[in-house]
């Protein structure tokens, strides 16, 4: 931990302590934002109150017994009790200059968890031989970017991919598969247009509805081969479901999205044990026939109408559902994973049923108390017209086209602005800024917000987004690179490639940036205060996304970075310094773009050489 506002904490509470006894001690001292110095602390008010003190008085005892010495440069009360803490310079240099600040990785940057965690995180979850839609597009991003933090911070993750994979329509979509030929054009739209083939299925199930030997008939013989366990049957739905994996994959890699085919644990994985489920619930008297169904009735969830809401877990034509997979799922992730903290990093609309799962589990005994379950609720993504965001014809909008846009309308960007950069570096950025651009759109919002999808907005290079935060780490390194600093450093974080450029160096920051000895920073000037400041954050920053489940604090936290970052440029010069004052200001440009790249590398944004 190297936050001054955190360590500060403990010579508070002894403060607090000595002067109204060690009962005390654990007093929250409530550290918050001064407008008059860095920081100040509220606490005196409240123990005012229980001591039967004026307020001033309080906060004078607790200053008597301050033990601020080579930490704070002054100490003073103001207004009716708080009590103003400025950090000594050299203080924050020392921190700043603290081997674990200015490791490169985020990873070595930051203290681990006091109580590292398994955590199973369910993100991404889309449908076979569907699209995924823009909520998928964020969960993805969303889940994808928790898990990175989580695993930075020391915690033990295990990504599992719930694809839609099961089901009764899969009899409809494998006789049409079979139908149209495995390497038919027409079979090739799962992986191009997973909705189109979904369609065409559809259509001739409903055309045949009324034929008795026609396909809706033989699609629904097939869902019985298929769960019964017909071999041939099974096959086929197996490289059927392979092919969409192929389609998720594409995106996935479009997008940089850390999940693979070992993460994913389907629906159908779980179908073995659902009868089991079923029977186990209703004999532990859990679950009971209600119109036919078999229900569970967890407490606090009613309907409209008043009535205890049911959780379907066994149809009245014995047909098993969502909400049996997902009691199931939770089961194993307790009892196989050994969680102790499972996310469902799934859409808003599905909080009910998520909600009367978990609790229908804690009945059961399958999710103990000791183990937390959270559903990260994301929200919806909207057109401009507010609605739920579709394409002009009103079908589904396709991930990829609107991915390919986002890459092409950067692209444009690029082009005019930097023609001097060769085809492929414009390329290089144009994919990085456009990607960066939808996913930091996903992360900056509270995951819990809808938001309108629009891609002026989200590729401006002002505010804040994805290209404004990669602009300010693109133009430190062109500082880096105009010093003679930078020369072979990569896009991975900022740290130089090995071997690109020889070795580096001793106290370049380009030395510093590998781990080699660092050019101390001096930090003198108010914008470099400021800039040293909010560097330190950055630990206490990663572990409120950690508890709060919130990546768009991390995105909070770069913007201010980068104009904290703007600031200090505009008012310090940097290459044109006296020699000591430029490696001092040059060590400070680098550790900000290890932190801005390697922030923007926890939210699965990458960070352009040139921009
Ligand atoms: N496949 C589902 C959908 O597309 C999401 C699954 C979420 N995870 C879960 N365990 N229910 O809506």
């Amino acid at each position: 931990m190297n936050n001054p506002a955190e360590l500060v904490v403990p010579r508070v509470q002894a403060a607090i302590a000595t002067a109204f006894g060690e009962e005390f001690r654990q007093t929250d001292p409530v550290v918050r934002p001064s407008q008059f110095a860095d920081i100040q602390i509220n606490a005196a008010m409240a123990l005012a109150k229980k001591a039967g003190l004026p307020p001033r008085d309080a906060a004078a005892r607790i200053v008597d017994a301050l033990n601020l010495d080579g930490i704070c440069s002054s100490v003073e009360i103001s207004g009716p009790g708080f009590i103003n803490l400025s950090f000594d310079g050299t203080w924050i240099e020392e921190l700043l200059n603290a081997e674990s600040v200015q490791a490169a990785s985020p990873a070595t940057a930051v203290t681990p968890a006091a109580t590292p965690q398994r955590v199973v995180v369910d993100y991404s979850s889309p449908n076979v031989a569907k699209e995924m839609h823009v909520g998928h597009l964020r969960t993805t991003v969303v889940g994808d970017s928790l898990v990175k933090v989580l695993e930075a911070l020391g915690d033990t993750v295990i990504r599992q991919n719930h694809i839609g994979d099961w089901g009764t329509p899969f009899g409809m979509l494998i006789e049409h598969w079979l139908e149209i030929g495995e390497d038919s054009p027409e079979a090739a739209l799962l992986v191009e247009d997973p909705s189109a083939f979904y369609q065409a299925a559809r259509a001739k199930f409903d055309a045949s509805a009324t034929d008795e030997d026609g396909f809706a008939t033989r699609a629904r013989l097939r869902v019985v081969a298929l769960q019964g366990g017909d071999q041939e049957t099974f096959a086929v739905w197996q490289r059927l479901v392979a092919q969409s994996k192929r389609y998720f994959n594409a995106i996935y890699s479009t997008l940089g999205i850390s999940l693979t085919d070992d993460h994913i644990a389907g629906e159908s994985s779980y179908d073995a044990h659902l009868a089991q489920l079923c029977q186990e619930l209703e004999e532990r008297g859990l679950a009971r026939i209600s119109d036919g169904a078999l229900c569970t009735f967890p407490a606090g969830f009613t309907g409209r109408d008043g009535q205890p809401l049911p959780l379907i877990i066994r149809k009245s034509d014995g047909g098993y559902g969502y909400g049996t997979t997902d009691l199931a799922t939770i089961r194993y992730r307790v009892r196989d994973l050994a969680a102790n903290r499972i996310l469902y990093v799934v859409g808003a609309p599905q909080n009910v049923h998520l909600r009367m799962v978990m609790a229908s589990a804690r009945d059961a005994g399958w999710l103990p108390e000791t183990v937390e379950a959270v559903h990260v609720q994301i929200g919806n993504v909207l057109g401009e017209d507010g609605k739920i965001l579709k394409s002009r014809s009103g079908a589904p909008v396709k991930l990829m086209a609107l991915l390919e846009e986002a890459v092409d309308r950067a692209r444009a960007v690029i082009d005019a602005s930097r023609p001097e950069l060769s085809e492929a570096e414009r390329a290089v950025t144009a994919r990085q800024v456009g990607i960066g651009a939808v996913k930091y759109a996903d992360l900056s919002t509270g995951h819990d917000t809808e938001y309108v999808f629009d891609f002026d907005r989200m590729l401006a290079l002002s505010g804040n987004t994805g290209p404004y935060v990669q602009y300010a780490a693109a133009r430190i390194r062109s500082i880096l690179r105009k010093a003679g600093v930078l020369e072979g450093i990569t896009g991975d974080g900022g740290r130089p490639a090995a071997g690109a450029a020889g070795t580096p160096a001793a106290g370049t920051p380009e030395a510093e940036a590998s781990g080699g000895p660092a050019t101390a920073i001096a930090v003198v000037e108010p914008a470099e205060r400021a800039l040293a400041l909010h560097l330190l954050e950055f630990d206490a920053t990663l572990n409120k996304v950690r508890d709060a489940l919130e990546p768009h604090r991390l995105c909070g936290y770069l913007f201010e970075l980068a104009q904290l970052f703007t600031t200090f440029y505009d008012q310090c010069p940097v290459l044109k310094a006296e020699e000591s004052v430029r490696d001092s200001r040059l060590a400070l440009c680098a550790l900000a773009l290890r932190r801005l790249s390697g922030g923007l590398e926890l939210l699965g944004i990458e960070t352009p050489e040139n921009m």
